[in-house]
């Protein structure tokens, strides 16, 4: 169905028409002065100059095209030539009538179904997520969810960071300190141990440890690029470790990303196109796009108008160890053979901008990524403290996604407990539903590129541009649909969706039906933008409205049923609209807060 504006813009084109001036004139806004009028149009003004008429006449003009009162109720002009409108209640109303009955709100989707391969949350084996895992994930899952409600055919990626340096790391290390394990014996010959020599409290120690005797042990380093070269090459007792370090750690992130509310469909990481690695180089050998510098293999990828120095995309180093480039252009590969995507989307920090750049050139000049696959990377900003510096544990650590999850479900238990009506034994799953409201809008509410602080108080407040704010409205706009069914326990067939909406005076009721009115808008918005940000915002603005239309308006206790029955339909939709756009950000809602 048509956008709400365009619809607008049309009746209002419609009178231009009607009074002999082009219907393109017709562009209807939002109004600036919202205590005049609710929508106004500047196409007097526009037409002025092309018509050689002065703004105030071409309004009066239009003024005298318009008759029918069905769709504005009120035209009123003020200089130099604006036209002030207001919509008729019948007509939004029926808008909305008609929104609520179609799929997707009305959204038109225009029918084209994209394969996308959605690469997020990019976790490495053996380091603990830390807050910095939080933005790919939360941002990667919420993307995902507006991608498929469009009806695209969406595969998310892990896309685990298991085959570099850090596998070397940690397998030396492991040899250091448990030299008889079997995985280092060369003459080994019998059976694999089921059990891991490690627990994952282990392995995340092991790591920063080993990654910090690195840089300052210059044949510690030497081992374990030897080492990491030896795993990649198919030692067998490496091999075997490896294979438990990984599943120690992934269900160590399961179990996170659960908390998260996040999924993925596949657990595909940079080994997974290990093999791929040789007959990829060769290609790019014998097809001229690599060549040999120093020893390592590097495709040129600079180009004639560049602004800013885009260094060659290196493919093998002069060990022949693959680097993070190399695992990347060959998980294009597999992507191209096994799902023919026609986009493929990258969810990372916004310091790897070049890396993906050098990548998407090289898979573009070298045809490793079809002409018509479209490589996309989306950046995200930083989290950081109140002091404006990246996120820290009190003692200057790096904050822990569990830790953060931790502090921040504590903070929520305090205030759910305070709440006489939630019985304790609810008191705890209810606050970690409203805790992933607080991390997950804190987070989405702000453009992904963009730095944001976290600051607990402000996140977990019930007031304010905040996930426990929506959620508190929307507790509060199911509470009173339910009280009016407690009211009636006689009539079992209750249908809030087939009650008729009221044609709304101006009020907090109109108001909030012409919010309303801007969902499919919205929903193409965000899509096309994969701007989840918009989202919070649309949803801020519905939630401000529906607590000023509750304020004002006796509900429950309303004794025009008619009129009452309208506003339990708008708040029914509001309840769907608004329950559509937390499905997509990715959190639940509980019953009571
Ligand atoms: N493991 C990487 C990191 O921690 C992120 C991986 C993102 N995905 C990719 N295909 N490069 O930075």
């Amino acid at each position: 169905m048509k956008k709400w504006l365009d619809l607008l813009s049309e009746e209002a084109g419609a009178l231009f028409e009607a009074a002999g001036y082009e219907r393109e004139l017709g562009k209807v806004t939002v109004s600036n002065r919202p205590d005049l009028c609710e929508y106004q149009c500047n196409g007097a003004m526009a037409a002025a100059k092309k018509y050689r008429k002065a703004p105030m006449a071409i309004a009066q003009d239009i003024l005298a095209a318009w008759q029918d009162r069905s769709v504005f109720m009120s035209v009123e002009i003020a200089p130099p030539g604006f036209l002030n409108l207001k919509i008729s209640g019948d007509y939004i109303a029926a808008y909305l009538d008609r929104m609520g009955k179609e799929e997707r709100f009305g959204w038109e989707t225009g029918g084209t179904v994209k394969k996308v391969i959605l690469d997020y949350g990019g976790p490495n084996v053996a380091k603990p997520l830390h807050v910095g895992h939080l933005r790919s994930a939360v941002i990667g899952e919420s993307m995902k969810h507006i991608m498929r409600y469009h009806g695209d055919d969406v595969t998310g990626d892990i896309h685990l960071g298991d085959w570099g340096l850090q596998m070397g790391l940690v397998i030396t290390e492991l040899r250091k300190r448990l030299p008889d394990l079997v995985y280092f014996d060369r003459n080994y010959s019998g059976e694999w141990p089921k059990e891991a020599p490690f627990t994952v409290s282990e392995l995340e120690e092991i790591y920063p440890y080993a990654s910090a005797k690195s840089k300052e042990d210059p044949a510690y380093y030497r081992e374990a690029l030897e080492n990491t070269k030896a795993l990649q090459d198919g030692d067998p007792g490496y091999r075997q470790l490896w294979k438990q370090i990984i599943a120690v750690s992934t269900d160590d992130m399961k179990k996170n990303y659960a908390r998260l509310k996040v999924e993925f469909d596949l657990w595909n990481g940079e080994s997974t196109v290990h093999d791929l690695i040789p007959e990829m180089a060769e290609e790019l050998k014998k097809k001229g796009f690599a060549y040999e510098s120093d020893g390592a293999l590097i495709v040129d990828v600079a180009r004639d108008d560049d602004t800013k120095q885009i260094p060659p995309c290196m493919i093998l180093k002069s060990d022949g160890a693959a680097l993070y480039t190399t695992t990347d252009l060959a998980t294009i590969v597999d992507r191209e053979e096994k799902f023919h995507p026609d986009e493929i989307v990258y969810i990372t920090d916004k310091r790897q901008e070049l890396h993906f750049e050098q990548v998407f050139r090289c898979a573009k000049k070298c045809g490793l990524a079809g002409e018509n696959t479209v490589l996309k990377h989306i950046g995200f900003g930083t989290v950081n403290g109140k002091d404006g510096h990246a996120l820290k544990t009190r003692d200057g650590g790096v904050m822990r996604l569990e830790t953060l999850l931790d502090d921040i479900n504590a903070a929520m238990l305090e205030k759910i407990s305070t709440n006489p009506d939630i019985p304790p034994e609810e008191a705890s799953a209810t606050a970690s539903t409203v805790a992933l409201s607080a991390v997950k809008y804190g987070d989405l509410s702000n453009q992904p590129a963009k730095d944001y602080i976290f600051d607990l108080d402000k996140f977990t407040s019930f007031e304010g541009d905040t996930g426990p704010y929506i959620l508190y409205t929307m507790v509060r706009i199911r509470s009173i649909l339910r009280k009016y069914k407690e009211g009636r326990p006689q009539t079992s067939d209750i249908s809030f969706g087939d009650m008729k909406l009221n044609s709304p005076l101006p009020s907090p009721e109109k108001d909030l039906m012409t919010g309303l009115a801007g969902m499919n808008t919205m929903l193409d918005e965000a899509y096309q933008d994969l701007a989840p940000n918009r989202i919070c915002a649309f949803m801020y603005q519905i939630c401000n409205e529906v607590n000023s239309f509750y304020h004002a308006t006796r509900i429950l206790s309303e004794q025009d049923e008619e009129k009452q029955q309208g506003y339990l339909a708008l708040l029914y939709l509001c309840d769907r609209v608004l329950s559509c756009c937390t499905a997509l950000l990715g959190f639940d809602v509980p019953d009571r807060m």
